[in-house]
């Protein structure tokens, strides 16, 4: 059946619902606004809450078919999604280029990250196994108890994805959640729909199903709270905005809760780091898709010895970076939206006004931030310790690695950070002190290799992601135990 309703503007998308692609009874859609050209990619439909519960029920039915389904025969749908993926790569960047903004290369990059990701989740779902445990191990327990240890599934998962990865970030929900057994509401992003509705023709085209996995597209304000607070929920897995993420923690029931929030990540330069290196790995890490990861670096914590030099080889780098748009492979494109662009050039303007200089950029065209540098900024601007999710880093001088500590935890996000030094005496004595969930040494605040946990502390998550650490956040461990007659 087509995703979509032809028209002579822009293209309609349906939501997914018991495997059929269905125009909302609401009568009514969104429009979706490219970031950089302006124009409207496509509408999605704006669901009501009837839909939302009929798409929690047959998730519900399904599910308890699927729970029973072999690992093995669940891995053949996973399998197959990934293998569509690979298949629609283009004409899923093609969307996630539009949609969101990010350049065509990364999109297609993002699509293939996710395909390995899907394989990934199967092997090592296929490979976790449950324990036993004897009762004898414990003072005056029988050895004629025995204990097995088994890992079942949640029942219905509800996937929250954000939009700087709006394939990506949404298989790493409902992969996992498929594999251990449970059924899946997916709601992507408002901005990021179109790309969340391309995901799911691939996984339909598997023939998972009907009814184990929802796409639900509409306003916040309808379904948003409503989603979080449904009786019919069982776990909720979600990344994005801070603000959001604690809203949603004090809606939700007493449900488990995975949450990857925001991030304010310092890069931390000692006197003795290679500064050439810091450099490329900052102006990567810092100015990648203009800043919109939850896991860039935020700030740059630089002695004050190696400062000056620092500066100069940033702004060289910075200067290099192209601007404009994605269609054209820049690294800085347009912001998400205007807000997002306000809000930055507002921190720039804060700091400017509080005394930092501008080493480079400070310029806006519409959603468009160029690439902007603040030396000498100062705990009292707002740049110093906001999450911008633009292209603007404060540099922040410290004079000693206590300080650059000191600085670093004031933050009330702990994702990640960076340690740029030769010493791993003296790197480890930092990263050991850092609050983060995560502290890179020599290298890049980032994410992958997905395997690895993910882990955001503070205002910055709560739980873990990582291929390992999501199937068991979606599954709870059940014990059985055996009493030898
Ligand atoms: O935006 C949040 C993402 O989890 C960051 O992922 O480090 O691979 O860009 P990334």
């Amino acid at each position: 059946m087509s995703t979509v309703l032809t028209s002579t503007k822009a293209t309609t998308y349906k939501f997914y619902i018991k495997g059929e692609w269905r125009e909302s009874k609401s009568s009514q859609t969104i429009d979706i606004y490219s970031p950089y050209s302006h124009e409207v990619v496509g509408k999605v439909q704006a669901i009501t809450r009837e839909e939302v519960d009929e798409a929690i029920h047959f998730a519900h039915e399904a599910q308890k078919v699927w729970k029973d389904i072999s690992l093995q025969e669940r891995a053949k749908y996973l399998y197959a999604w990934a293998n569509e993926l690979v298949d629609m790569q283009e004409e899923i960047a093609e969307i996630i280029m539009k949609e969101v903004g990010k350049s065509r290369s990364d999109a297609q990059k993002e699509v293939i990250r996710t395909a390995e990701f899907i394989r990934y989740t199967v092997e090592e779902a296929l490979h976790m196994h449950g324990e036993s445990m004897r009762g004898d191990s414990f003072p005056g327990g029988a050895a004629s108890k025995l204990a097995i240890v088994q890992r079942v599934p949640l029942g219905v998962v509800l996937a929250v994805a954000p939009f700087n990865y709006p394939v990506n970030l949404a298989a790493a929900k409902v992969a996992p959640a498929l594999m251990t057994g449970n059924a899946v509401i997916f709601k992507p992003a408002t901005q990021g729909s179109i790309s969340g509705v391309k995901m799911i023709e691939a996984l339909d085209k598997s023939g998972l199903p009907k009814g184990l996995i929802s796409l639900v597209t509409g306003r916040g304000s309808i379904i948003g709270d409503y989603l979080v607070e449904h009786d019919g929920i069982n776990m909720i897995s979600f990344t994005g905005g801070t603000n959001t993420g604690v809203h949603l923690a004090t809606k939700a029931k007493m449900i488990p809760l995975v949450l990857e929030l925001g991030g304010k990540d310092p890069g931390i330069v000692c006197d003795d780091a290679d500064l050439k290196e810091a450099a490329v790995q900052i102006i990567s890490g810092a100015f990648s898709y203009s800043g919109q990861r939850c896991t860039a670096i935020k700030r740059v914590l630089v002695h004050e010895n190696v400062a000056d030099e620092l500066v100069k080889i940033l702004k060289a780098e910075v200067e290099k970076l192209s601007v404009g748009s994605p269609e054209h492979e820049s690294t800085i494109v347009p912001l998400i939206d205007k807000a997002s662009a306000d809000f930055v050039e507002g921190l720039i303007d804060d700091a400017i006004q509080k005394g930092a200089t501008v080493v480079t950029g400070n310029k806006r065209e519409r959603n468009l931030i160029y690439p902007t540098l603040l030396d000498h900024v100062t705990g009292n601007m707002d740049v110093a310790w906001e999450e911008p999710f633009g292209p603007v880093v404060p540099i922040i001088r410290v004079k000693s690695d206590e300080e650059a500590i000191q600085v670093a935890n004031k933050s009330e996000f702990g994702l990640q950070a960076s340690i740029f030094t030769k010493d791993i005496n003296r790197a480890f004595a930092i990263a050991n002190k850092i609050e983060t969930g995560s502290v890179q040494i020599n290298g890049r605040t980032e994410r992958g290799p997905d395997h690895f946990p993910f882990i955001g502390v503070k205002k910055s998550g709560m739980g873990a992601q990582g291929i390992r650490k999501s199937l068991e956040s979606m599954t709870r461990e059940k014990v059985t135990v055996l009493n030898i007659q």
